[in-house]
């Protein structure tokens, strides 16, 4: 056996302020998967987590449930870390980013980077909310865009026109809180100079540590210049106290990742011959992976290292990057009831399902997966009942009835049995380098060869034929061992399912090495099924609570990444207008007869919309949120005597109507069937 590997592999800590759905659970699938088979392997490999508990969303959200903000994240560390314990994530340790142990790091990479002189004080002047007396972070202003006169527009940027712009800027700006109108204040702020790196993460991020994909991205970032990052938010704060600074706290990004190293900090502390040294200093020959979203690579890519580098500690070996999840085809939608928090899911289906689909569609790159629930259905009950299960419900009965659960001393056909252990090294190759899917297709070609095999022999048959136990004992004993060997190689994927099937075959827990050993004159317990198919109307039953789910209104979540927390932000209603100003606004219905991409916006889809015999140009903001073809046909609601507007890319002559906060969450609204294009709105 080669060397043993230290390895740490961490996922990115979940915000304290929302529940678990299935697009975060990609990315703790991919890595406990990943963590299993190293495991497996027999590397010592830790994985571990933390809830992400800083930052004004989650003060808010406590002060809204009138809370302190210490029993909000108890409460969801609690609920997270029971969704995960059922969908058979095995960390090691699951910690917070409000702990002891993250507060002394974060002091001491704050204050050794301080200290080498990366971190500067400057006054900014901020937008400052006089009802909550607090700063407003961008995300929390709203106003009209600077330059198209959009209205409801976030403090950087327009989705509709798609500038980029200080909060300073916004038209009309409001706080989002309390709607009142912010006033500009002068605050000190701690930036660090992350340029001061740039060479160093010229070289670490060309060192086999990104994805090639990733690494393109970083060369775009390298080419625009490397910023300075500021680290530092004004009380009121949910957050670290910066040391000497009193009234200012750690931007909750800087204090993030940090999480990561003070959840294996507190491991450390309760296992004895873990040494926190071994796998975190600057010279350490332990391994370190960090999985996440492609929506926070800058954060992990380019701030951490350098935060890491500048205080004296190692850099991580590799960033694995992975896409957002869509379901049936589209983003996650609250309407759609395609937002399934993982609990939801739990209530109707076996979470070794959603591993196993997660595991079929995960590759190495960072292409978004979907989640097609007809494929789905299909797919679980084709391979793993169909085709897994099968194997051994089809030989253990025999084994049980005929010989009171006793296996045969040898292989009749050990060169089958010899074929499946050697596939295990491209198995192996496969995990090892992510390629999840590619693993479960070559274990499921084995599965095809089992089933072949009995088929072949038969045992049905032998078994109606007195004078051929022995060959019956043997066929199963056989066809045991073949599933056994499958039962292996789908471990990481299905560790539920694999403890029930070696509890079934009573042998302790597989690892790669012990595949290599066929399992002979050994008693097995009666077998008990392993798996049941999935009921299409499970399913179903699923989307209709998830739907149910979107009643039970949440408060508003965020600073969001798309494949985390998806976010429902409750506007401030405006303030009123008389009737002879609404009536002013022609809305009609409109067809969309074309939608195209716009060149350098990427943020804007080029509409081509059908009045009834006029047709419109309009440019919309929905780039995130929708694919063009989808929405070619469509019919929707548009502004038609907004005046036109010149824009970057050419002149919109209206605005289409789409509801929620932007982004990806963003809803063009259709009129029911029998509406016209060209009909009046009203
Ligand atoms: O994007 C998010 O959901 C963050 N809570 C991830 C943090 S990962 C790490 F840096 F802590
Ligand atoms: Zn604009």
């Amino acid at each position: 056996m080669s060397q043993v590997r230290d390895i740490l592999v961490t996922s990115a800590l979940p915000y304290a302020n929302g529940p678990i759905h299935i697009g975060h659970l990609v990315e703790y699938i991919q890595t406990d998967i990943w963590a299993r088979f190293q495991r497996m392997r027999g590397h010592n490999c830790w994985y571990v987590c933390a809830d992400d508990a800083h930052g004004t969303p989650i003060m808010l959200r406590a002060r809204q449930e009138g809370i302190a903000p210490e029993a909000l994240i108890a409460r969801m560390s609690q609920e997270h870390q029971a969704d995960f314990a059922a969908f058979r994530i095995g960390f090691d340790n699951y910690h917070s980013t409000h702990s002891p142990e993250n507060q002394e790091l974060s002091n001491l990479i704050y204050q050794r980077n301080l200290e080498t002189g990366h971190i500067v004080q400057r006054i900014i002047t901020q937008a400052y909310d006089p009802v909550e007396r607090m700063f407003l972070p961008d995300r929390f202003i709203k106003g009209n865009c600077p330059r198209c006169g959009a209205p409801d527009q976030y403090g950087d940027n327009c989705e509709v026109c798609g500038a980029s712009y200080s909060p300073a800027e916004l038209k009309n700006p409001r706080s989002a809180i309390s709607g009142a109108i912010p006033e500009q204040r002068e605050s000190e702020h701690y930036f660090f100079k992350l340029a001061d790196f740039e060479s160093m993460l010229r070289e670490w991020t060309r060192s086999g540590t990104l994805q090639k994909e990733v690494a393109n991205k970083l060369d775009e970032w390298f080419a625009e210049g490397l910023q300075e990052w500021d680290i530092s938010r004004d009380a009121p704060y949910f957050g670290f106290e910066i040391p000497g600074h009193p009234g200012k706290y750690f931007y909750v990004w800087l204090d993030a990742p940090i999480g990561y190293l003070a959840s294996f900090k507190n491991l450390c502390n309760k296992t004895p011959g873990l040494n926190f040294e071994r796998f975190w200093a600057a010279d350490s020959q332990a391994e370190l992976y960090h999985f996440i979203g492609k929506d926070i690579i800058y954060f992990h890519a380019l701030f951490f290292p350098a935060m890491l580098h500048g205080a004296g500690f190692r850099k991580p070996t590799a960033i694995f990057a992975h896409g957002f999840l869509t379901v049936d085809g589209q983003k996650m939608s609250k309407s759609r009831g395609t937002f399934i928090k993982a609990r939801t899911y739990l209530n109707h289906l076996d979470p070794e399902y959603l591993r196993y689909y997660f595991a079929a569609k995960l590759g190495p790159g960072v292409d978004d997966i979907d989640l097609n629930l007809d494929d789905f259905v299909a797919r679980v009950n084709s391979d793993l009942i169909g085709k897994l299960v099968n194997i051994a419900s089809r030989t253990a009965g025999f084994i049980t009835k005929g010989f009171d659960g006793w296996l045969a001393g040898q292989l009749p056909h050990p060169e089958l049995y010899q074929a499946f252990v050697a596939a295990g090294e491209s198995i192996a190759a496969a995990y090892e380098q992510r390629e999840f899917s590619r693993a479960i297709r070559e274990i499921m070609n084995l599965a095809d060869r089992a089933n072949q095999y009995i088929a072949e022999q038969a045992p049905w048959m032998i078994a109606k034929q007195s004078g051929r136990e022995q060959e019956l004992q043997a066929v199963c004993t056989q066809g045991l061992n073949l599933f056994r060997v499958l039962i292996g190689y789908l471990r990481p994927v299905l560790p539920g399912t694999a403890e029930a099937a070696e509890s079934f075959l009573r042998i302790p827990p597989l690892s790669w090495a012990s595949i290599g050993r066929p399992l002979l004159a050994h008693q097995i317990a009666p077998f008990k099924p392993l798996l049941t198919r999935i009921d299409p109307n499970q399913v179903q039953a699923m989307l209709a609570e998830a739907k149910q789910d979107l009643q039970t209104k949440e408060t508003p979540e965020g600073p969001a990444s798309p494949s985390a927390n998806l976010h429902l932000e409750r506007d401030p209603i405006a303030p009123p207008i008389d009737y002879e100003t609404f009536a002013r606004i022609d809305l009609r219905v409109a067809r969309i007869q074309q939608a195209r991409l716009v060149e350098g916006a990427d943020k804007l889809l080029e509409l081509k919309l059908d009045l009834g015999g006029e047709l419109r140009t309009v440019f919309a903001g929905i780039r995130a949120a929708y694919n063009p073809q989808d929405l070619e046909g469509r019919l929707t609601v548009m502004v038609a005597n907004l005046a036109p507007r010149k824009m970057r890319f050419g002149v919109s002559e209206g605005m289409v109507l789409a509801a929620g906060p932007g982004g990806k969450e963003l809803f063009i609204l259709s009129p029911d069937a029998g509406a016209e294009p060209g009909m009046r709105v009203k």
